[in-house]
């Protein structure tokens, strides 16, 4: 047998002593963890855990396995939203298929347990327009999927947002760019299959009352058609709104998450014609901020209103003690104080179940709904108390990490 890992192989070291020469089908399940199926699959996929870390096996052919391995790090080094890809294992006796590995992407969810989520607050549209930020990044960076649907795609909660992560790049062919042509193709194959996997849904009894699964796949491309519009067309303005209107524009990427490249201006007596090289990076000027302060790690979003929090809190500060404090002061007593506070308090039953990150905005939007209703604020201790005891549990558990290390999520 022949293992492949990508740097940093120290983590392999953990994985060699699993049964690679057996069928995975056949793997002990005293080794495996208990995954709920998460969508539709082709190939015999299993979950585990060594080394503090969990991996996603697949079984598949030796050349499907070469060239998902390959695609998936290349993604990962030009940071799209896609797994990241450890190792493949080929030449496995008796002919046996190759193996690939994958990292369990942390505290990711698949859209049948978005749609078992009692709150029901991420809508059929929501789950949609998230794939299609991701389908409209894969197409600036010249990449045709070929397999877009929901089963393939993972979400991961930012403060309440969804954001979504390629899961599966086997049928994946890389270009410099895309064709039109290329691009509908890839919609339209995503349209079919979201459909087919809406009434899949609807057929377990899992897809709430009201929802269309055909009219919610069919609002697929034009979804993405206006968000490729927005992000790519040519403009042309007077040169007196010039300056203003390239600033809007610009604005409105970092909005919609896309990071700015290079902006070429083009002038003639009709005024100025702007195109803009949207780039795919993350975004990522606040993670990049509440690190810098506290240490922590978190997304996007979340760090934006982590940010708030200690905005707040430092304004606080400062009415108590009566003059200015200093910023890294203010955020180095939120942290400790407020964050790790509530942090500390997840009850040990629940931990994992959500981002450390993500629980904290949660609390944060039940600390305003309960002041809301007490016309009065009850604080963050109190709110997480009341959020621990009646929230958090109704949210079902996912395999994560953590909740693999406290010794659930094993078969
Ligand atoms: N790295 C991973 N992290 C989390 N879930 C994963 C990972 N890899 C695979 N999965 C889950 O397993 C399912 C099947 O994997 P996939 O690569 O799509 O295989 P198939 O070719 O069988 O469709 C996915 O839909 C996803 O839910
Ligand atoms: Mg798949």
């Amino acid at each position: 047998m022949r293992y492949l890992f990508r740097p940093p192989a120290t983590e392999a070291a953990g994985l060699l002593s699993l049964p690679w020469d057996q069928p995975l089908e056949q793997w002990d399940p005293a080794i495996l963890l208990d995954v709920p199926q998460r969508g539709i699959s082709r190939h015999v996929v299993r979950f585990v855990a060594t080394g503090g870390h969990v991996y996603a096996l697949k079984e598949i052919g030796e050349r499907l396995a070469r060239h998902e391995y390959a695609l998936l790090a290349q993604f990962e080094e030009e940071g799209l939203p896609a797994v990241n890809v450890l190792g493949i294992c080929v030449d496995r006796p008796g002919d046996q298929e190759a193996i690939l590995v994958t990292r369990y992407l942390e505290y990711s969810m698949s859209y049948r347990w978005l749609f078992s989520r009692p709150q029901g607050e991420h809508s059929a549209e929501q789950l949609l327009d998230t794939m299609v930020v991701l389908l409209v990044r894969l197409h600036l960076a010249g990449v045709f999927w070929g397999d877009c649907s929901l089963s393939n795609t993972l979400f991961r909660l930012d403060a309440g947002t969804l954001a979504a992560y390629l899961v599966d790049a086997e049928t994946v062919e890389r270009y410099p760019s895309l064709s039109p042509g290329q691009r509908n193709h890839d919609v339209d194959l995503a349209r079919e299959r979201v459909g087919a996997e809406l009434l899949d849904l609807r057929f377990g009894g899992l897809l709430p009352e009201g929802i269309d699964p055909i009219d919610v796949a069919d609002s697929l491309p034009p979804r993405y058609e206006s968000l490729w519009e927005e992000v790519t067309h040519e403009q042309t303005f007077s040169p007196e709104e010039q300056q203003y209107r390239v600033a809007e524009r610009l604005r409105r990427l970092n909005e919609l998450g896309f990071d700015v490249g290079e902006v070429e201006i083009i002038t003639s007596d009709e005024g100025a014609r702007l195109r803009v090289d949207t780039r795919v990076s993350e975004p990522g000027q606040n993670r990049r901020e509440l690190f810098r302060l506290t240490g922590l790690e978190v997304h996007e979003r979340q760090a934006q209103r982590l940010l708030n929090d200690i905005r707040a809190f430092r304004a606080y500060l400062e009415q108590q003690t009566g003059g200015p404090v200093p910023e890294s002061y203010a955020a180095h007593r939120w942290h400790a104080e407020v964050y790790q506070l509530v942090v500390d308090a997840i009850p040990a039953d629940l931990a994992g179940r959500l981002a450390p990150a993500e629980v904290f905005h949660e609390v944060l939007e039940h600390r305003w709904f309960l002041s809301e209703q007490a016309q009065s604020d009850v604080g963050t201790a109190e709110a997480a108390e009341s959020y621990f005891a009646h929230v958090l549990p109704r949210t079902p558990a996912e395999v994560t990490t953590p909740s693999v290390i406290a010794g659930r999520g094993r078969r």
